[in-house]
């Protein structure tokens, strides 16, 4: 049955698409961090929209069960099959054409293997910009970042994957193509399908292009490093931005003195930007689309006046774009340097912004009194009332050991941003790692509708099932 199905695959992509032979699939069978690991029939590599379509009709055709796959840096788990052996993954990598810019239209229409960065080159190559930005995008791919609606730290200016998607082209889990790719900033003609798909997680279809929005390019930037207090300076500080920046406010980043310790150990070149430690950072950019001249005083009148309110405790301004990328090293290398420390159990929060203070202090006291000595990575986009409350084992603790009470520990993060009416996944999504304890967090009439829907566009189970849905 499996050899048949790769017969007729190969028909559709041609031998060198499908991938059936082990040596050639272990790297699509585990995630960036080896965090989760499967097996599978086959991996297929389609070149065209076309190929996707035939390769998801002959699968569901055989009955067999499609994973979606992009540049695999996902956090969740979510493009990784699962251990049967049954399953194929439907890499999209070779499909990363530009397939048009539209300058007067501020759009780019491109396809869902094309890696993040090659899309941010094309907009700058056009004098535009395309604002999306995270520490994988020279790695992740547009279709992944559609799937998990990836976020990144431009929202607070620009919006996540949602708010920068105009159309998209999907293949639906019977093979049918819809061709969804309208540029437009109006269209009421009724249900907006493509929210649908986007943070599905691959659960309800390929995507397989998508029509984006660009924008003037920026112009000029400032970008400063400040030392905090605690997070109620962090909060200040966004009100004393808003006031004196106004929208040129375009990331704000918090970081604790322990997230940059861990840069500071394992990555080469970091460089503290104080002499002394404090126990919080911000990372602030401001930025234009008009050549101002002005923006470092801008930026070094808001940090004096949020010195002067006893917000900011020491700040830098970052006088060269070298300086400036350094400090943003500072903010991108938690992710990585964290892996040096052993087992990293992420967990990706939102709450409003104004109540963070609180829901720090309470949850660092829970995860304390949890695991004495535990080292809490606590950073993220301020800006958008997201943390990213990552945990490292206690100093000389046993890999293994933290390891099996990473499920406790999620239940004490979740049931305190549960109690600040916040959620358990702010930009990472559920993926596997996330979607059976999301039945706890989640209203139930909510989980019956997204089910719903499940059961509407993929009634055979075939696209991506054990992600996401609880129980399905
Ligand atoms: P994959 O990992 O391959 O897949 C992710 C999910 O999307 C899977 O469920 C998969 O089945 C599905 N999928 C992939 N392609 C398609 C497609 N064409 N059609 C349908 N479904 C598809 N995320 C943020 O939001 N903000 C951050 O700041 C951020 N920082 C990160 C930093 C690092 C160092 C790393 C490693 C990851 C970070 N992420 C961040 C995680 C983020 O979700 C991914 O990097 C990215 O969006 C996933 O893209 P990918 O192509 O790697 O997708
Ligand atoms: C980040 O913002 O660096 C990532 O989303 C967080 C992570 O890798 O845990
Ligand atoms: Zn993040």
């Amino acid at each position: 049955m499996t050899a048949d199905l790769i017969g007729r695959l190969r028909e559709v992509v041609g031998p060198a698409g499908v991938l059936s032979d082990p040596a050639d699939l272990a790297g699509y069978l585990s995630d960036w961090r080896n965090a989760y690991t499967g097996t599978a029939a086959a991996v297929v590599r389609p070149g065209s929209t076309e190929e996707v379509a035939g390769v998801v009709a002959r699968c569901s055709e055989a009955g067999v069960v499609v994973v979606p796959q992009g540049g695999n840096t996902g956090l969740c788990g979510g493009a990784v099959p699962d251990s049967s052996g049954r399953q194929v993954v439907l890499s999209l990598t070779r499909m990363r054409r530009i397939r048009d810019l539209d300058a007067a239209n501020q759009t780019v229409t491109v396809e869902a293997g094309a890696v993040l960065r090659s899309v941010q080159e094309a907009a700058a190559a056009a004098g535009l910009l395309f604002p999306l930005s995270l520490g994988a995008e020279g790695s992740c791919t547009i279709g992944g970042n559609l799937a998990t609606n990836a976020g990144g730290t431009g929202v607070l200016r620009y919006g996540t994957m949602r708010d920068l998607t105009l159309g998209l082209e999907v293949v639906l889990p019977d093979g049918r193509i819809w061709n969804g790719l309208r540029g437009l900033r109006k269209d009421n003609t009724g249900y907006d399908l493509k929210q649908v798909f986007i943070g599905a997680e691959g659960t309800l279809g390929v995507i397989t292009a998508a029509v984006l929005k660009l924008f003037p390019a920026v112009r000029s930037r400032a970008t400063a490093w400040a030392a905090l207090p605690d997070p109620q300076a962090a909060v200040d500080l966004i009100g004393v931005l808003r006031e004196l920046a106004g929208d040129r406010l375009t990331g704000l980043e918090l970081m604790s003195r322990r997230s940059v310790e861990f840069v500071l150990r394992h990555s080469a070149g970091a460089r503290d930007p104080f002499g002394d430690p404090h126990p919080w950072y911000a990372l602030v950019e401001l930025s234009d689309t008009l050549p101002v001249a002005g923006l470092d005083a801008v930026i070094e009148s808001a940090l004096g006046e949020a010195f002067e309110r006893g917000v900011v405790l020491d700040a830098v301004v970052a006088s060269s774009s070298a300086q400036a990328a350094a400090l943003w090293g500072l903010r991108e290398g938690i992710s990585v340097a964290q892996n040096h420390e052993g087992p990293s159990l992420k967990h990706d929060v939102s709450v409003p912004i104004s109540r963070i203070p609180a829901f720090v202090e309470r949850t660092d006291r829970a995860l304390e009194a949890a695991v004495p000595g535990i080292r809490i990575v606590t950073y993220g986009h301020i800006g958008d009332g997201n943390l990213h409350y990552n945990l490292s084992k206690p100093v000389g603790g046993d890999d293994d050991e933290f390891r099996a009470r990473a499920g406790a520990l999620a239940r004490v993060i979740y049931d305190s941003t549960c109690a600040f009416d916040g959620s358990i996944s702010a930009e990472h999504g559920l993926g596997q790692s996330k979607r059976e304890i999301v039945a706890d967090y989640k209203d139930s009439h909510e989980l019956d509708l997204m089910r719903g829907l499940k059961q509407l566009f993929d009634p055979r189970g075939l696209m991506n099932p054990g992600k996401v849905l609880p129980g399905l």
